[in-house]
């Protein structure tokens, strides 16, 4: 009999990403597959895609817990903000919605939570037992504080107010592209940002991920913190490990799906 693995599914702004996850390793299954996420991204039709998604892995079992991250807060289940989504997330009881439809475990996350339980599992905070805050630069972005091994979840430190503006507008990396900012210029925001971010959490170890991340050369080295920056290491594959790696968590701590 094979075991049921875990399914992380990552919802981003662009694409839905899935893959089965093997946990020894910290590795994908199988391959990931990847679907458009529709223009109209309600709850509803990104349920729709993820039913499909699901459909493709003959690794998954009906024992198999799945772990969705959704970029905003998820408080017990129910999606409360959505900063860069379709508003009618909020308040949408997703974990319900997608257990009823999928008939599997489902734990619902916050897509920075995912990615840095991910990092301190498998990547670049793994073996660190202090502080460690994950950082995504995106569109916006999302943090997760994590200290010695437990999660405190959504964190929202991105949305830190900053000489009087919310920090994501300013910093993020969609802003970059978006004014057309060299590194260099781009770089004395993320200064002010992660200056403010240790001086107010006092962390042990800082991980930056986001797509940029691949490029942290070019900006990491021109930050003047105390506390060590090191980008993440998993790269996209973050969300989906980390997803499946809170479900089987769940799962153990709460037992299996019986219907
Ligand atoms: C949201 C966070 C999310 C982050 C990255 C922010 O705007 O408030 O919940 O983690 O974007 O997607």
């Amino acid at each position: 009999m094979s075991t049921a693995l875990p399914l992380g599914i990552d919802v981003g702004g662009s694409g839905i990403k899935g893959a089965p996850v093997d946990l020894d390793k910290g590795e994908f299954a199988q391959e990931r597959v990847r679907i458009d996420t529709p223009t109209e991204s309600t709850p509803e039709a990104v349920c729709e895609i993820i039913a499909r998604i699901v459909e493709q892995f003959d690794e998954v079992h009906d024992g198999s817990p799945i772990g969705v991250t959704v970029p905003g807060v998820v408080q017990h289940g129910v999606v409360k903000t959505a900063a860069n989504i379709d508003k009618s997330w909020i308040n949408c009881e997703i974990e319900k919605l997608l257990e009823d439809r999928l008939q599997h475990d489902v734990v619902v996350v916050n897509d920075a939570d995912a990615a840095g339980v991910a990092e301190l599992a498998y990547g670049a905070a793994k073996g660190q037992d202090g502080l460690v805050i994950m950082t995504t630069l995106g569109t916006g972005i999302g943090t997760a504080v994590i200290n010695r091994g437990v999660l405190v979840p959504n964190s929202e430190l991105g949305h830190l107010e900053i000489d009087g503006v919310d920090a994501e507008t300013v910093a993020a990396s969609s802003i970059k592209t978006a004014e057309g900012l060299s590194y260099a210029e781009w770089a004395p925001r993320l200064q002010r940002y992660y200056r403010h971010l240790e001086d107010l959490m006092w962390p042990d170890l800082i991980v930056v991920g986001g797509g940029v991340s691949k490029k942290s050369d070019k900006f990491l080295p021109l930050l003047d913190l105390r506390t060590p920056i090191v980008p993440a290491v998993l790269r996209n594959a973050a969300g989906i490990i980390g997803a499946a790696v809170l479900a089987n968590g769940h799962q153990q701590e709460h037992g299996r799906h019986t219907s």
